[in-house]
């Protein structure tokens, strides 16, 4: 039977439809980021590309969290990493974990506190307000640069996970979340 808690060696079922789920969400977020730096402000493109920014980057904030208690309340049991290699792995889930978490959060708060409000899901969460909270927008202005720097780390994550796991160690690292 399909184990859905974590084990010593393999992650259970929830980890994984939450990871590749995301991953897949992710890459959906980063090719919207994209198009809004790249593309031209008229492009037909660009305006279908972004429209989903807003409401998938809030879905996102929100899986997040759910992955974090879930992978806190598995903790004990998920697979464990050892040594110098293991600690650098460890540092580098906990920084991806961070800006997950801080990337979406900060243009939340900025929408809580500006002039647009801030709606998900065609549902206002927070009113429009006559004047901005300073400090909110303030907050967001590193929300592009963040996700940029979250796009490197995950670039970085998924190399070691298949060139260095899977070409170079032959481990079974790819395959205790496949
Ligand atoms: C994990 C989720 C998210 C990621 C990875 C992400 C990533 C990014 C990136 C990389 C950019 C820069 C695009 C550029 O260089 O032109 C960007 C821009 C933007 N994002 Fe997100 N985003 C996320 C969630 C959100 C959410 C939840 C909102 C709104 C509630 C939002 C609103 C915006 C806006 C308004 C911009 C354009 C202004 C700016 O660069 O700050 N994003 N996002
Ligand atoms: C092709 C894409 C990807 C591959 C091949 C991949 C592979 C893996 C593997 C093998 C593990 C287990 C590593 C271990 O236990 O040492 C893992 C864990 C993890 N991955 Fe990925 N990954 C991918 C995409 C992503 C993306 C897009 C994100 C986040 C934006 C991400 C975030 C994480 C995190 C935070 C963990 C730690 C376990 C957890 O709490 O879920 N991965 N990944």
């Amino acid at each position: 039977m399909t184990q859905l808690t974590d084990r010593p060696d393999r992650y259970g079922l929830v980890s994984r439809v939450l990871h590749w789920g995301m991953a897949a969400m992710f890459a959906a977020q980063f090719l919207s980021a994209w198009a809004h730096w790249a593309l031209p402000r008229e492009d037909a493109l660009r305006g279908i590309l972004w429209s989903w920014h807003f409401d998938l980057g809030m879905t996102l904030f929100i899986l997040v969290l759910l992955r974090g208690a879930w992978g806190l309340a598995n903790l004990a049991r998920r697979p464990s990493h050892s040594g110098l290699m293991g600690q650098a792995t460890a540092i580098g889930h906990l920084a991806i974990y961070a800006l997950m978490v801080i990337v979406p959060l900060v243009r939340i708060v900025a929408g809580a506190g500006g002039e647009h409000g801030l709606h998900y899901l065609g549902l206002q969460i927070f009113p429009a307000r006559e004047t901005p909270i300073a400090w909110t927008q303030a907050v967001a202005e590193w929300h592009g640069e963040m996700g940029w720097i979250l796009a490197v780390l995950v670039l970085g994550h998924i190399a070691v996970a298949v060139l260095w796991h899977r070409v170079v160690r032959h481990d079974d690292v790819l395959s205790r979340m496949a």
